[in-house]
């Protein structure tokens, strides 16, 4: 039997290349080797929207068109959507028992994102309990690996806590996930901030076209400390570069490896590099962008793949409930 993947985002906007190096690339590399799951997190979505709710519908969409533009196939990947799957919130009931707010308050990206929206002490109960549902998500579908971005790597381990507390209690129904990260484990923003994040302005969508890509590479930021071209660089943590290597293909990669050295000497100017950068970029969005017009086109798809998806894993949700009652002892009749 083969092992099996859930992963998902959040429907908050388009998807960038920081979701690609983070997890999409993985995603697509593993769909023939594992049973694949993707989940749109709409739900999770709301925990910090839930003011705004009409956001949600167009960003599923536009979600489930990135997907497929690089390269998911609803042939083999199941994608479906997290609020359609109630007995997913059934689970998160039973699983805030095993839980306690000291554990909650102490998740690193929890912790961060709370300092970022300003929630203090009004932090939202459903926002902090984000991770708890989070591991509803992946175990109810009995997920083997999760491939996501560095930053949620304390949510699977949050999972792993619950899932073996559950198991402790009850008798063995749940399997421990492990998380698995992208090679380039976080991209940073174009305004060389360790993440890219729609909030911040500082990303570069995956359907953004030649006009923006060359606008935002132009603009970004390089090593601070260079302040003419003739000046010796650091390319380790300089953004330019750090993108240069994450999507230059294998016949691009010679050149970065002279770009790179000359920059380290001060033989090449900033302006160049962000040119080359642009090529390569251009080079691996365009196919991206001609996939998702196809998709667009064809009226109805995507409704279809999430009902379809949707379907299967509302199937292995009420399986994985009833085990998950009968092991509670609340299957009363
Ligand atoms: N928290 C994830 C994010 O913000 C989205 C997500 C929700 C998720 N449920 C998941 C990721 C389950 C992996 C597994 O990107």
């Amino acid at each position: 039997m083969k092992k099996r993947i859930l992963t998902g985002d959040r429907p908050t906007g388009r998807l960038h290349l920081g979701h690609y190096v983070g997890s999409l690339r993985n995603r697509v590399k593993l769909q023939d080797e594992y049973e694949t799951f993707i989940m749109v997190a709409d739900v999770q979505a709301l925990t910090d929207n839930f003011e705004h709710p009409e956001k949600l519908k167009e960003n599923i969409r536009e979600v489930v068109l990135d997907y497929l533009s690089v390269g998911i196939d609803p042939a083999k990947a199941t994608i479906f959507v997290q609020s359609k799957v109630p007995e997913i919130a059934e689970l998160t009931v039973f699983y805030m028992n095993l839980v306690t707010l000291a554990r909650l308050e102490r998740n690193p990206t929890v912790k961060d994102e709370m300092k970022q929206k300003g929630y203090g002490s009004n932090v939202p109960l459903g926002f902090l309990a984000y991770p708890v549902s989070q591991a509803a998500d992946i175990t109810f579908l009995k997920a083997d690996l999760v491939p996501v971005g560095v930053d949620q790597v304390p949510m699977i381990e949050q999972t792993r806590e619950i899932v073996r507390k559950f198991n402790e209690l009850y008798g063995k129904v749940l399997v421990e996930p492990e998380a698995l990260v992208g090679e380039v484990e976080r991209l940073p923003g174009t305004d060389g901030k360790a993440k890219m994040s729609k909030s911040l302005g500082n990303v570069i969508n995956l359907a953004d076209d030649s006009e923006t890509i060359r606008k935002q590479v132009m603009g970004m930021f390089t090593d601070p400390n260079r302040v003419h071209g003739d000046e010796p660089g650091e390319t380790e943590k300089n953004p330019v570069f750090v993108y240069l290597r994450a999507f230059a293909d294998r016949g691009q990669s010679e050149k970065v490896a002279e770009i790179e050295s000359k920059y380290k000497k001060g033989d090449i100017k900033d302006v160049e590099v962000k040119e080359f950068l642009v090529e390569v970029l251009e080079e691996f969005l365009e196919p991206i962008r001609k996939k998702r017009e196809e998709f667009e086109r064809q009226k109805d798809l995507v409704d279809r793949i999430l009902e379809e998806g949707t379907r299967k894993a509302r199937e292995e949700a009420k399986k994985t409930l009833a085990e998950v009652k009968q092991a509670m002892k609340i299957d009363y009749f």
